[in-house]
Order: C-alpha cells, then structure tokens, then sequence
C-alpha cells in the first residue's frame, strides 16, 4: 500500500475508539501526546553531537559548555519532553520516571485526569555516543479512584499497580527509522514515522511474535553470576545442532532493551536479563514499572510471554517505584521453557562443574 493511504495514528485511535464505545476519549489525547514527545524525542536522537533545538549535545553529563549554557545529558531532556509534552492536557493525574525520584504531580493551574503515565525516557541511553538504536517506554495506569475523587496529594502507592492493570503500553524505537509500536488492549500495532509529514503511520498491524525462536539475547559477561536454570538454558542453546536442543541458535545483543524487544517483535526470539548473584541486593537489572510491564504488555499482546523465570511478570504486585526485577522475554515456546527450567528439581546444578565448585565455598 502506497504510504500515502495508510492509516495515521490519529486515525487509528479513533477507529479503535469506535470499535469500543466506552473507551474515553482522553485516553487518545494522551497517546497523541506521547506521540508528540517521542517526535521531539526522535529528532533530538538523529541531531547526535551535533546539537539541536532541544539543546542536546550527545549523551555526555551534563556539563556547562563555552556559552556558560547548561547540557543536559540526552535522557534529562527526553524526560523533559515527555513531562511538557503530556502535563498540560487534563488526561493524568500524575507521572513517574527513571529520570525521576519521586512521582511527578500535575503542577497547579493545569487540570488533572484519570490517568498515571510511567515511563522511560531514554532506554539504552549508554548507546547514544556511539549511534546504536534507543528508545522510549511508557505505560498507562488508571489513577486510583480515591486520587481522582479527593484531590490528595499523589504517592508513590498510587503507581504500584500489576502490570496486568496497565490500560496501555508501548515504546518508540530510534533506529534507521523511528517507530511507536503500541498496544491499547486489543492486539499490537506498530507505526513508523513518515518524516515527509511528521505523522506515525500504521505499517505492521497486529504483529504476533513467532512462538518459536533460533535467537536469544543475554548479556554473557554476566554468566558466572547466573542462575543454573539460566545458565542451563544458554549452554543447550550453544551446544547447537550436537545439544539436546538439535538446532543451531543465534545470538544478539544490543544492550538497548527497546531495540531487542523490537527485533524479537518482528522475528521472534527470547530475551533474558534474570536474577543473578552479581548484586544480591538487586534482584534483577530492569525496571519493573517502566521497562518490565510494558514490554511485558506488548509482549503477551502479540502472542509472546513476559516472566520472572519464576512467574509473569504482569501479576507482580510492585512494592517500589523504582524496583528492579529478573526479566524474560520473547517467543511464547522459549520463555515457558525457560520457566520450566526454574521449576524443574536442580539437576543442572548437581551435574555441573561451574557449580560443583561453587558449593565448595557455600556448604
Ligand atoms: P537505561 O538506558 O534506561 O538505563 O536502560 C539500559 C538497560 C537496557 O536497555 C539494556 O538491555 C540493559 O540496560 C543493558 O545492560 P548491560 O549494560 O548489562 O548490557
Ligand atoms: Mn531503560
Ligand atoms: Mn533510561
């Protein structure tokens, strides 16, 4: 189809919106905000050192230049953008972000709404100064109804929803080509920017994650640390065609989780960031309000899976807004392996070296 008859993300929405009557029109105010910022987000990306409107200067600290002017590290101002740019509409009640400690209330003077954004400006943010692949993430919370009705102060509680609440989610990705992949609840739906006009267009509806994979994404530097399901589950994938998986795999990382969650949108694949020993006061790297569920959404609405390794991740009751978490995600297949791996008794751990020594140390 010629890109010219496709359908615009505004379009989009307000066919979705007749397809559900009771679907508020609010909701879709706010996506096309969020929308916006991921336009000024992608513009701010693709000006790299040189700079541009948004006063970017790569993804170095921020510093004070010649000027005496203040740089801002590239995620400071992509967390500008998102506040600005989603604030003012009367759709949210409130707002929470990696760039940020504390939740961020509707400032006095703007009208407040029945929603909770949560996102990550930047993800992959130590990409930037060498021109790999970023992206955002962002999910929307219904706000709690005594928030709404009472107009108290917004806490942190408000936010700690389970992923399975979430209304909406979805990421931008900045590679070759900018593109917003969403999910409002019914089916992912990706769009990719037509810079000719500044409008998202509908390229790949309804994409489904192929439920079987040849491809994982694991960080390997971090193997010693890994758990033996973990560490059992990449071992077969090296051992290839002469394993007891009998195929070759593949291997990729990009150290952007938006960029890998995209690839495994578009061709299948698993992706693994779990708990590991390295930090035992982390249980896990990522995110789970504003990296975890909504990948996690996007992954089950496309037919793939989101789990601990232990359970889904959708289902966690979140303690903290910052909590981080293990992750696993990707084609449906894999990852229920993956958990039945974590459920199986240790036999991994019994018969294997690597392991054999460390109860050396632990008994
Ligand atoms: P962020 O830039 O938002 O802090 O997130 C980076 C995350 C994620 O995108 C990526 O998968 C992971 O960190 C990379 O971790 P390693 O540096 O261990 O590869
Ligand atoms: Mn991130
Ligand atoms: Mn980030």
């Amino acid at each position: 189809m010629p890109l010219s008859q496709r359908a615009t993300l505004t379009r989009f929405l307000i066919e979705e919106r007749r397809r559900y009557p009771d679907a508020s029109g609010d909701f879709n105010a706010l996506i096309l905000d969020i929308a916006i910022a991921c336009k000024a987000i992608a513009r701010a990306v693709a000006s790299g050192a040189l700079g541009g409107v948004l006063g970017n200067h790569g993804g170095e600290q921020a510093s004070i230049n010649v000027q005496g002017e203040t740089q801002k590290k590239l995620d400071v101002i992509s967390n500008e953008v998102f506040m600005r740019a989603t604030e003012w509409g009367g759709q949210l009640a409130g707002m929470a972000s990696e760039e940020m400690d504390d939740p961020y209330p509707i400032p006095e003077g703007y009208p407040r709404g029945n929603y909770l954004l949560v996102f990550d400006p930047l993800d992959g943010s130590s990409n930037i100064d060498v021109n790999v692949s970023v992206g955002s993430i962002f999910s929307i919370l219904r706000a709690p109804q005594d928030l709404i009705d009472s107009g108290r102060p917004l806490a942190a509680e408000d936010f700690l929803q389970p992923g399975t609440q979430q209304m909406a989610a979805g990421y931008a990705l900045y590679g070759p080509a900018t593109m917003l992949v969403l999910t409002v609840g019914s089916g992912v739906h990706g769009f990719t920017l037509d810079p000719a006009i500044g409008e998202f267009k509908l390229t790949h509806p309804n994409i489904q994650v192929p439920p079987d994979t040849q491809e994982f994404a694991i960080n390997a530097s971090n193997s010693r640390f890994w758990e033996s399901p973990v560490k059992r589950y990449v071992d077969e994938c090296l051992a290839g065609k002469t394993g007891p998986r009998a195929k070759d795999f593949n291997m990729r990382w990009i150290a952007s989780m938006v960029a890998d969650a995209h690839r495994i949108m578009m061709r299948g694949g698993v992706f693994m960031y779990p708990r590991d020993t390295k930090d035992p006061s982390k249980p896990g790297r990522l995110r789970l309000l504003y990296e975890a569920n909504p990948i996690g959404m996007v992954m089950e609405q496309a037919g793939g899976r989101a789990s601990t390794g232990r359970e889904p991740v959708l289902g966690i009751k979140p303690t903290s807004l910052h909590q981080r978490i293990g992750l696993v995600f990707g084609s449906r297949n894999e990852v229920e392996r993956i958990e039945r791996y974590h459920a199986e008794p240790d036999s991994y751990r019994d018969t294997n070296p690597l392991f054999a020594e460390r109860s050396l140390f632990r008994d």
